[in-house]
């Protein structure tokens, strides 16, 4: 009885553990980067995601509000040419990982409001 209860709360700390490493990782990336120097870096972008992270063209995703992580991530692919798409990977092509955390903490510190359609 007692070992079942040992192995109960080891499994609920391994989990917690897990927890506050990715959430330590989450912060870590999102401290790398200014969003203030994001801000002015941001403003070739804004012809087609705008400044506020709303798309301004058709072909251009919403990037408001969009993890620090994931838009690192997928500023570096597009710049090594990893992920590919025209417009992106000239403007990414100049960006230094420190352009590219600053517009991430930019562009993820933007927050959005959703209303469900009916
Ligand atoms: C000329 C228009 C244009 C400009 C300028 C531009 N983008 Fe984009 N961006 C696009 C398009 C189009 C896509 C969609 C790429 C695809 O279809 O894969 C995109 C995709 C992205 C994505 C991927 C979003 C996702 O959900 O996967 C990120 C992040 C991004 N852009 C960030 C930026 C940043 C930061 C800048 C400024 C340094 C910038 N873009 C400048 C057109 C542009």
């Amino acid at each position: 009885m007692r070992s079942e209860q040992n192995k109960r709360v080891a499994r609920y700390l391994a989990g917690l553990l897990v927890l506050l490493t990715l959430n330590s990782m989450a912060g870590a990336a999102q401290a790398a980067g200014d969003a203030k120097a994001g801000r002015k870096k941001a403003q070739m972008c804004s012809a087609c995601h705008g400044i506020d992270g709303i798309a301004k063209i058709p072909i251009a995703p919403n990037i408001a509000g969009s993890p620090a992580m994931y838009l690192e991530k997928q500023l570096k692919a597009f710049r090594s040419e990893e992920r590919k798409e025209e417009n992106m990977n000239v403007v990414a092509k100049p960006l230094s990982d420190a352009d590219i955390a600053d517009l991430a903490a930019w562009y993820s510190g933007i927050t959005v409001d959703v209303t469900l359609p009916n």
